[in-house]
C-alpha cells in the first residue's frame, strides 16, 4: 500500500524538462529526479554502479561521480561521454576474466579488474563476441542455472543469448519487454531500465510478470525528496525490513539494500505486515489476525504449527500496531492503540497483561541494546528504558527517513 501513490504525472513533467537540461554535459545529473541510465552493473564487491552520460553512481544513495575517475583509461581511448552496456562477467571456467567488469562504447569492450584495464584491451566487440551487433542497448550476465548455460544478454531492439562456451548467439524475442537503457542482474534477479522506469524480467523467456513498470528511483535509489520513498522507508520495520505493495521486500546490509520477492523469503506473507519482532532468534510476522513465525537463515522456514491467530499467540484480539520484545526477556510487548500489554511467551495460554497507557500511538516499535524506540507516521522517538514508555516527558522527535533508516541521499 505505500507505494500506491507514485506516479504524479506534473512532477513527470518536470522530469523530461530536467533530463533534457542534463543531457548537457556540464550539469551534474541528480539520480532522485528520476534520470535515465546508460548502464548498470555491480563491481567486483557487489555494490551496484549506475552510468549515466559520463557520470557515475556508486550504491544506493550518494551523488555523482565523473566515471573517468574511478576507469580512467575509458576516457583516454575514448571521451567517455556515456558508455552503452555494462556487466559483471560471470564465467567460472575462465578464471582469468571472472567477475571482471565489461564496459561496451560503440564499437569497443574494455574488460577492467579492481579498476585497472586488464592488458589486451579495449578490443574490437566482433573480436570477443563475435555475432553481438555495435553500439549495444544494454547487456547483462547471466549465469546458469539461471540461463542454460553461462551466457551474456545482449540488447539492441532484439535480444541476442550469448553462449560463452560454444560462442553461439542465439536470437530470442522477448515480446512483452520494452526496450532496455540498460539491464541489471541483482540478487539473482534481472531488471531492464527503460527510461526512468524499470522492469523485472525472466531472463530464460523475457516474461515480465506482476505490474511493472515501476519508478527506478522508489526502489534502486533511496531519496528523501520522494514522498513515496519516505513512506516505505517510515513502514520500516525490525531488522529494517519492509514490502512495497507488490510484495518485493528490501533489506538493509551493510548500508547496502537488497530487493527481493517477498514471496521468495517469507512464501506466506503476501503483502505488508502490521507488525515484526523477533523472540528467542524467531522472527514473527503479524499480518490481520494471523502471526508467522519463522526460523531465519539460508532460508527462512515456516515453524509448525503458523500462521495462529493474533488471539492464540499474543493472547489479544488482532489487529494489533506493533509488537517488540527486549533481549533476554520473555515477554513480547503489544501496542494496540494507545494501550501497552506484555505477552509471556513461556505461558502455553497466552494472556496479554498488564495493560499500560503508552503516550502515542505507534506504527512500529522496536528495543534494542540503546532502549526502545517507538516510530509514528514519518517520525521516531527514542526512550532509554522501557519505563519511559510510560512516563510524561516527550522525548526529542526525530524524522524517520532522515535518521532512523538512513533514507537521506
Ligand atoms: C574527467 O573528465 C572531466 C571532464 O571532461 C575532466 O575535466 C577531468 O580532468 C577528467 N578527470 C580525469 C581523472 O581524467
Ligand atoms: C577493429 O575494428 C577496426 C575498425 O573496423 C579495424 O580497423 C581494426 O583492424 C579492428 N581491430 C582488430 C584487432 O580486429
Ligand atoms: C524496440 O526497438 C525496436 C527496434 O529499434 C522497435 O522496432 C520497437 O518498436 C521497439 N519497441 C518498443 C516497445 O518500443
Ligand atoms: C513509468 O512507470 C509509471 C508507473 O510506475 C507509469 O505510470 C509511467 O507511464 C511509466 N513511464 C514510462 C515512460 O514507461
Ligand atoms: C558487514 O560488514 C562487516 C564488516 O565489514 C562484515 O564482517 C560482514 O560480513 C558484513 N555482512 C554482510 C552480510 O555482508
Ligand atoms: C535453501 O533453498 C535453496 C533453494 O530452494 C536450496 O537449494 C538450499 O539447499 C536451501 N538451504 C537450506 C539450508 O535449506
Ligand atoms: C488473563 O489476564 C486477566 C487479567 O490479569 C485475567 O482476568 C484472565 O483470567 C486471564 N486469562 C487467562 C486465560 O489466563
Amino acid at each position: 500500500r505505500a507505494a500506491a501513490a507514485a506516479g504524479d504525472p506534473s512532477t513527470h513533467t518536470d522530469n523530461q524538462k530536467l533530463l533534457t537540461k542534463w543531457r548537457s554535459p556540464a550539469a551534474v545529473p541528480d539520480r532522485c529526479q528520476g534520470i535515465e541510465m546508460d548502464a548498470v552493473t555491480v563491481n567486483e564487491d557487489g555494490i551496484p554502479y549506475f552510468f549515466h552520460s559520463g557520470f557515475l553512481f556508486k550504491g544506493f544513495h550518494g551523488a555523482a561521480e565523473r566515471a573517468n575517475e574511478t576507469f580512467t583509461e575509458l576516457d583516454e581511448h575514448q571521451h567517455l561521454g556515456h558508455v552503452d552496456a555494462a556487466f559483471r562477467l560471470h564465467y567460472e571456467d575462465h578464471p582469468t576474466e571472472h567477475n571482471n567488469i565489461i564496459f561496451f562504447l560503440d564499437t569497443q569492450i574494455f574488460s577492467y579488474y579492481q579498476h585497472k584495464l586488464e592488458g589486451g584491451y579495449p578490443k574490437n566487440i566482433s573480436e570477443v563476441y563475435p555475432g553481438i551487433p555495435d553500439h549495444l542497448d544494454a547487456a547483462v550476465e547471466c549465469p546458469k542455472p539461471e540461463c542454460e548455460e553461462d551466457s551474456v544478454i545482449f540488447f539492441k531492439g532484439e535480444i541476442f543469448h550469448f553462449n560463452f562456451k560454444t560462442k553461439a548467439v542465439e536470437m530470442k524475442e522477448f515480446t512483452s519487454m520494452p526496450n532496455c537503457t540498460s539491464a541489471f542482474r541483482f540478487m539473482e534477479h534481472y531488471y531492464c531500465f527503460h527510461g526512468h522506469n524499470f522492469s523485472k524480467f525472466d531472463p530464460k523467456t523475457g516474461e515480465v510478470h506482476g505490474r511493472y513498470p515501476k519508478e527506478a528511483r522508489d526502489f534502486f535509489m533511496r531519496c528523501s525528496n520522494d514522498h513515496v520513498e519516505r513512506e516505505r522507508c517510515s513502514r520500516a520495520h525490525l531488522d529494517a525490513i519492509t514490502a512495497d505493495n507488490e510484495g518485493d521486500m528490501f533489506k538493509e546490509v551493510n548500508d547496502t539494500l537488497k530487493v527481493e520477492p517477498i514471496e521468495l523469503t517469507f512464501k506466506e506473507v503476501k503483502s505488508d505486515v502490521d507488525a515484526a519482532f523477533t523472540f528467542k532468534d524467531d522472527l514473527y510476522l503479524v499480518k490481520d489476525e494471523h502471526v508467522f513465525a519463522y526460523r531465519v537463515g539460508e532460508n527462512h522456514t515456516l515453524l509448525d504449527g503458523y500462521p495462529k491467530t493474533v488471539k492464540e499467540e499474543l493472547g489479544i484480539e488482532g489487529p494489533i500496531d506493533s509488537a517488540f520484545s527486549c533481549d533476554e526477556h520473555q515477554h513480547v510487548h503489544v501496542v494496540k492503540g494507545q494501550l501497552m500489554y506484555d505477552v509471556d511467551m513461556a505461558a502455553s495460554e497466552r494472556n496479554a497483561t498488564n495493560e499500560r497507557s503508552i503516550m502515542f500511538p505507534s506504527d512500529a516499535a522496536m528495543c534494542g541494546p540503546r532502549g526502545v524506540t517507538l516510530v509514528k507516521g514519518n517520525h521516531f522517538y527514542h526512550f532509554d528504558t522501557l519505563k519511559l514508555l510510560f512516563s510524561r516527558a516527550v522525548p526529542e522527535r526525530h524524522q524517520v527517513s532522515l535518521e532512523l533508516f538512513g533514507c537521506d541521499h
